[in-house]
Order: C-alpha cells, then sequence, then structure tokens
C-alpha cells in the first residue's frame, strides 16, 4: 500500500516562511564534502589510438571533418577541428520588399515605401556603374585615353554611391537589391547594345540614364521629407544628385563641339 504522506525530498532543514532566519542557530552544522583530487589521466593514456587516414585513397563520401579532428588531451570525449561547412543551404528569413523593426521612430509604412523608392535607385545606379565600366572599356578615338580615365574615376564614385544607397536600405530594415541580375529588372535605364556604339552616342546614353536617375530621385527626396524619413532625403540630396549633377557636367562637356587647335 502507498503512503497517504507524500515523500519529502530532503527539505526537512527548511524554514517554514514565516521564521525568522537566523543562519547560525536554526541551521544543523552541515557535513564538508570532502574534496578529493581527480585522477590526473596523462595525454598518452587519455587519448585513444586515431587511425592513420589513407591518403592515396581518400573517400569521397568521408566528410573533411572526420579526418582533420583532433582529439583533446585531457577531454576524452570532446575534440575540435577547423574544417569550415561547406555547401550548405538554408530557407530565406526576409522576403524582399518586407522591412524589419528597428527603433527608428519611423513608421512602418515610412520605411517600407523609402526602401523601395531606394531599391529603385540602387538598382539604376548599379546599372549605371556597369554602363561607365562598359564604356571605360569601349571607349576609342583620339579622346580615349582621357575619357577611358574619366569613365573609370566615375564608375569609381558610383561604386561608393551604390554602397550608401544599400546600407540606408538596410537601416531602415529593409532588403537590398544585391544581384545585379535583380538590378536588370528593376532598372528604369533601357539597356545598351551589346556591342560599340560611337563615342558621341555612348556619353549621350550615359547622360540620359543620370537624367532619368534625378528625375526619380528628386521626387523621391520630395516624398521621404513629407512622410518625415529625413536621413533617407538627406542620401537621395547629398549623395545621389549631387553625385549625378557632377557626373553630367563632367560627361555634357565632352560633347561640346570646340575646336581643339585653331579658335
Ligand atoms: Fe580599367
Amino acid at each position: 500500500m502507498p503512503s497517504a504522506t507524500p515523500p519529502t525530498f530532503g527539505t526537512s532543514n527548511i524554514p517554514p516562511a514565516d521564521s525568522t532566519f537566523a543562519p547560525a542557530a536554526a541551521s544543523p552544522e552541515l557535513a564538508k564534502p570532502e574534496l578529493t583530487k581527480p585522477e590526473l589521466t596523462t595525454p598518452a593514456a587519455a587519448t585513444p589510438e586515431l587511425p592513420t587516414p589513407d591518403l592515396n585513397t581518400p573517400d569521397l563520401n568521408k566528410s573533411h571533418s572526420a579526418t582533420s579532428r583532433v582529439q583533446l588531451p585531457n577531454r576524452p570525449n570532446a575534440s575540435i577541428h577547423s574544417q569550415p561547412g561547406l555547401h550548405q543551404h538554408g530557407v530565406e528569413i526576409q522576403a524582399f520588399g518586407t522591412v524589419r523593426l528597428f527603433p527608428l521612430a519611423l513608421a512602418h509604412d515610412t520605411r517600407s515605401y523609402c526602401c523601395q523608392r531606394l531599391n529603385s535607385l540602387l538598382a539604376d545606379a548599379q546599372i549605371l556603374n556597369a554602363l561607365y565600366k562598359k564604356h571605360h572599356w569601349l571607349m576609342r578615338g583620339p579622346t580615349f585615353y582621357p575619357l577611358h580615365l574619366l569613365l573609370d574615376k566615375l564608375a569609381g564614385e558610383q561604386v561608393a554611391l551604390v554602397d550608401t544607397i544599400a546600407e540606408r536600405i538596410q537601416s531602415l530594415g529593409g532588403i537590398a537589391v544585391g544581384d545585379p541580375r535583380h538590378a536588370a529588372e528593376l532598372t528604369q535605364i533601357p539597356r545598351a547594345p551589346d556591342g560599340c556604339e560611337e563615342v558621341p552616342a555612348m556619353l549621350s546614353r550615359l547622360l540620359e540614364a543620370i537624367e532619368l536617375i534625378l528625375t526619380d530621385a528628386r521626387n523621391a527626396a520630395d516624398k521621404a521629407a513629407e512622410l518625415g524619413d529625413h536621413g533617407t532625403n538627406d542620401v537621395i540630396v547629398s549623395n545621389i544628385i549631387r553625385t549625378a549633377e557632377l557626373h553630367a557636367w563632367f560627361l555634357a562637356e565632352h560633347l561640346v563641339n570646340t575646336p581643339l587647335a585653331r579658335a
């Protein structure tokens, strides 16, 4: 027959809740546990004999970490290795077009809207950078060298701009367009022919791309300011618009038909 009284599990020395706590008088002498020195094993005794990998006949099905694993001498059940975990595939943890919640004192809808506008500008900025490089490579004729250098300089500034826009999107909790094939789907800049155009046509193409960006950027800057996202407004005005205006000047001057040797 089981006992009706519930068993106690070593609680007989716990004072009732309303009792006065008097440590010295109330606590019985607790027996000190005898600390025994752990038996130290020598590394040689603790380490099991590891099989020597046969390097001549590698087993392709075996993980690399199995052969690079090191047994720890004083921790017989643990081992370490420095093999990177390769070929890992996971799930998407944030969808493009969504924004995470950051403590920015900005409404979700504002951040979502500004990320969308910034991603359009980011896609255009990436495509313009690609066009600068394309035309840097394809440049030719008597002005080859200065234009070759100029377009590389503009591409470098465009790369910095791409990073600034992308990091603004990330700081708003969004996902920046990264894959150039994704950028190609979003951009409003027309695709250039795969071949080579005449030099003035290449420069005009770049100027038209810049004007498309400026039109979109001015509108996006106004909307961001209206919504109270002054950080995004500042990135668009200080970085995108000012960079584009400067680039337009440098390129447009090369389309002025001035005599080079005689006035
Ligand atoms: Fe180059």
